[in-house]
């Protein structure tokens, strides 16, 4: 056949490896954008939820000594909207939830529970000897122990610095709290820091949940059988 073919066939990328990777590479790019690019004007994704405030001096400690330490290597950090996690750990996570999250702390692995919403599920004695030696509490526990942490004190020295850092990414951290942050942390150890931070993981949204769910049911309803 003498037919001419068009440069502008799809035989044209299905012959020439170098024109598919090319497109292949616009078009992902394109749909990419159309998918992200967005996601930054949302309210959803951008606001806090309600009840989310930034980390008080000392959760903010506690939450970097929780990155130091690679708690998130065996820890995450997000509730998926499957039923098991549903069931297991509560509401599943919000975007509105992380805004404060520098970095986040979503984590991919987990060796141990996820921790998006431990908050008040222990006592602050139990997290304690938990973080001590975890096989006190569970005594099948593969977790590490963090003994140090009792008889580390917490530095005081820069915790200005880390809430500024923050305030440029737009944590609204005010100067009061920036200033007077040094002395909320005076005679505190390291572990008081990670129980504090962790005693509060997810909690802001629980308690919105029980609002909502109260709101939504004002007669008693019969329990079912
Ligand atoms: C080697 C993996 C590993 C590392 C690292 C690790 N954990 Fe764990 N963690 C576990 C496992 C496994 C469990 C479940 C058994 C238990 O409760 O000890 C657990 C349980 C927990 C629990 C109780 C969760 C629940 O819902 O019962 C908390 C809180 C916790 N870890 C905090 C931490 C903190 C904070 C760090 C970092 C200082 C840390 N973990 C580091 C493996 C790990």
């Amino acid at each position: 056949m003498s037919e001419k073919r068009s440069f502008f066939t799809h035989e044209t990328l299905e012959k020439n490896i170098g024109w598919l990777i090319i497109c292949t590479i616009l078009v992902v790019s394109i749909a990419g954008l159309v998918q992200i690019v967005p996601l930054f004007f949302q309210h959803s994704t951008t606001e806090p939820d309600a009840g989310i405030k930034p980390y008080s001096a000392l959760r903010l400690m506690g939450r970097d000594i929780y990155i130091r330490e690679g708690c998130v290597g065996c820890h995450s950090q997000q509730v998926r909207t499957l039923q098991g996690d549903v069931e297991r750990y509560g509401h599943y996570s919000t975007a509105g939830e992380s805004v404060y999250d520098h970095p986040f702390l979503w984590g991919s692995k987990r060796t141990g529970p996820d921790l998006a919403r431990v908050g008040g599920r222990y006592s602050d004695d139990w997290q304690r000897i938990h973080l001590r030696n975890p096989r006190d509490v569970v005594p099948e526990s593969v977790m590490p122990s963090y003994a140090w942490l009792e008889k580390t004190p917490l530095q005081t020295n820069d915790v200005r610095d880390r809430m500024r850092a923050l305030r440029r990414l737009g944590v609204p951290y005010t100067d009061a709290e920036i200033e007077q942050a040094p002395a909320t942390l005076a005679g505190k150890t390291e572990e008081d820091a990670m129980v504090a931070y962790l005693q509060e993981l997810g909690i802001a949204k629980r308690n919105v949940r029980v609002d909502t769910a109260a709101a939504a049911q004002p007669a008693a309803t019969p329990a079912k059988e």
